[in-house]
């Protein structure tokens, strides 16, 4: 029988996932000043102990204000780096790809956690503040979302130097793939939708003047990021408030390559409101027709990502040729060994090979015990 295309390895430039099975990236809200500690660790490791092929961090900010909450890990300063190599060391360690994922939150920061209590902004004891947020037009995302400030033409190129400072900073680290997260109404997601970008400068106005700063943002990571490395962007196919739709990515996803990003991850949702407000029906595997659709018609790699939740079915899409990449979010936290157990059901680790020999020795050996 041929390996499935789950574990089967993906070439990025100069640098190979042992298999497509990927960590998403999801924000933990356990950082104090943006630094990584023992929490995330512990938290990421457990995913390269499980043989996930790349294992992304959560969106680290740019800059403070671009936080989503307080707790947010961040990638602004040069006093983060050292924390993110202690990270990437054990992420490659075991074998995975470390990846990153670089934000701003623009008009959807200086939020309180997603499970925080109406009136809480974090744990009590942490005296978490607000900021001014900041986005195209000074327009809220929707109830209970700040007014932003509008951001000034020197102030987008101030924050293309920072997108770039913060790419030379996660290499610094060691990461292997950087990601810009370009979706769920963030900032660059701000710009693209003609409901949240009612500028009338070059940053506004028809799709390739919105679309101007997000290309700029991602120019300046693919020059602050080694020619050798994989780049991916993070979008909305469609922004959820009709504002944006799989058409506009298309077209988007083409400028992109022409730039230098090598894998679009295609989301979707989240212009207005909360970030988990998608505009289609949840299902398994909701997203796959856009991850399919920009691979299709913009010729270019794509990781999809939503309700994918066992092996037969990430090898499915894998194998109808929708998507490069499968990304794992909440069933990677319900079962962070999801890899090994999808290597399983498709029928290529039945002894246990792939685990960590300390983990998979005495499972191989218990299965035997079990068969007596
Ligand atoms: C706890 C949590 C935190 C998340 N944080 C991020 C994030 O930092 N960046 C991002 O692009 N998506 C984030 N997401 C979205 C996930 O990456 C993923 O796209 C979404 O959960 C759908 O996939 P799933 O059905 O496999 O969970 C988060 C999701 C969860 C559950």
């Amino acid at each position: 029988m041929s390996k499935p295309l789950l574990f089967t390895p993906f070439q990025m430039r100069g640098v190979t996932a042992p298999n497509r099975a990927v960590v998403s990236p999801m924000v933990q809200y356990r950082a104090n000043d943006g630094l990584v500690n023992d929490y995330h660790i512990v938290h990421l490791g457990k995913f390269a102990l499980g043989k996930f092929g790349i294992v992304f961090t959560e969106n680290c900010a740019v800059e403070p204000r671009g936080r989503v909450t307080q707790g947010d890990l961040g990638m602004w300063d040069d006093s983060q780096i050292e924390g993110h190599k202690r990270l990437v060391r054990f992420l490659k360690q075991e074998g995975s790809l470390a990846a990153t994922q670089i934000t701003h939150s623009g008009r959807k920061g200086s939020t309180p956690r997603s499970f925080d209590k109406p009136g809480e902004l974090g744990p009590k004891e942490a005296g978490w503040k607000k900021w001014q947020v900041v986005g195209p037009s000074e327009l809220a995302a929707g109830e209970g979302y700040d007014t932003p400030k509008a951001l000034t033409e020197a102030d987008l190129d101030d924050l293309c130097v920072k997108f770039g400072q913060a790419a030379r900073r996660a290499d610094a680290a060691g990461y292997d793939i950087i990601e810009i997260h370009g979706a769920h109404g963030y900032l660059l997601a701000q710009f693209l939708s003609p409901i949240s970008n009612q500028r009338n400068d070059q940053y506004g106005g028809d799709r390739a003047g919105r679309m101007r700063f997000p290309l700029a943002a991602a120019k300046a990571v693919r020059e602050g990021w080694p020619e050798h490395k994989p780049m991916f962007i993070r979008v909305s196919a469609v922004d959820g408030a009709g504002g944006w739709d799989v058409e506009d990515t298309v077209a988007y996803a083409k400028e992109l390559k022409a730039i230098g990003i090598d894998v679009i991850d295609t989301s979707s949702g989240g212009l207005t409101g909360l970030s988990t407000a998608l505009p289609v029906k949840r299902g398994l595997g909701f997203q796959v027709p856009f991850a399919a659709a920009i691979k299709r018609q913009a010729d270019i790699p794509t990781m999809t990502v939503g309700l994918i939740l066992d092996g037969p079915q990430a090898e499915a899409i894998l194998q109808a040729g929708d998507a490069d990449l499968i990304a794992i979010g909440r069933q990677a936290l319900y079962d962070p060994f999801w890899a090994l157990h999808a290597a399983q059901e498709l029928g290529c680790d039945s002894d246990f090979e792939m685990w960590t020999p300390e983990y998979g020795w005495w499972l191989d050996k218990r299965k035997a015990n079990l068969a007596k």
